[in-house]
């Protein structure tokens, strides 16, 4: 194996020497918080090694799916799943490819993907994707970056070069909120919001809940376009 090859795989173990180790934790509070879901299916797109879904599953009862490109990637998400203590029976992993993910419409209520964006080709096809497979009341949590949660010191010494708006480098383009609000607009049903808090870029995506479910429903609550 390459030493290059290495490090990429050595990127997805989670555990207390991952550079991004204090941050997700604190990432997965704020959607937590922000979006007020705990409970229903959790996808993450991209999902690596799988740490944002493992400290979502710490301090939820959602059910967990993590969705990747990469099967090595996946492999070792299953080993940090397990060494973090989360059940075999609450996650799932599945190779797929957020362009044409293979899973149902409406398959989850809670919809999370830090980090994979920048390496997406087509970001309407994508998007529509991720509203395919959002609950009718569910939301999504989708872009890059880190917690609000931190320090802003401590996020922009996490912050890799290429990760600035004025980069020219191709995995930069989607920082731009005109770029972003293009890839959505076909989107005519969804409710989104663009949030840029010096910390990350994240897209905040609602599908409106049918009218058939109503509020305090044990099946959904529908979750609302929340105050961000
Ligand atoms: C920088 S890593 C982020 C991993 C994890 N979400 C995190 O926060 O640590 C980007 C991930 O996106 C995955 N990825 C890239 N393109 C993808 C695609 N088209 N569909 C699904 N996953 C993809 C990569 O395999 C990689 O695991």
């Amino acid at each position: 194996m390459t030493k290059k090859k290495q490090d990429s795989l050595a990127f997805y173990r989670y555990d207390d020497n991952h550079p991004f180790a204090s941050m997700y934790p604190l990432l997965a509070r704020q959607i937590v918080e922000d979006l007020g879901i705990s409970r229903g299916r959790c996808l993450d797109i991209g999902t690596g090694g799988a740490p944002l879904l493992i400290e979502l599953g710490k301090i939820t009862n959602c059910e967990l799916s993590g969705l990747d490109i990469n099967p090595e990637a996946l492999a070792l998400a299953a080993q940090n799943a397990r060494s973090h203590g989360l059940p075999e029976g609450r996650c799932t992993f599945l190779e797929g490819d957020v362009h044409a993910m293979p899973l149902p419409d409406d398959y989850a209520r809670l919809v999370v993907s830090r980090g994979s964006i920048p390496f997406w080709d087509d970001y309407v096809v994508a998007f529509r994707e991720i509203y395919r497979v959002l609950q009718p009341g569910g939301l999504s949590f989708v872009g890059g970056g880190f917690s609000r949660f931190q320090s802003l010191e401590e996020a922009n010494r996490m912050r890799p070069d290429w990760a600035r708006k004025d980069n020219p480098d191709k995995r930069a383009r989607w920082l731009r909120r005109e770029f972003l609000a293009e890839a959505l607009a076909p989107l005519a049903q969804a409710d989104w919001r663009i949030i840029e808090d010096g910390y990350g870029t994240w897209v905040v995506m609602s599908k409106p809940a049918l009218t058939s479910i109503s509020a305090g429903d044990s099946k959904g609550v529908p979750h609302a376009m929340p105050e961000l």
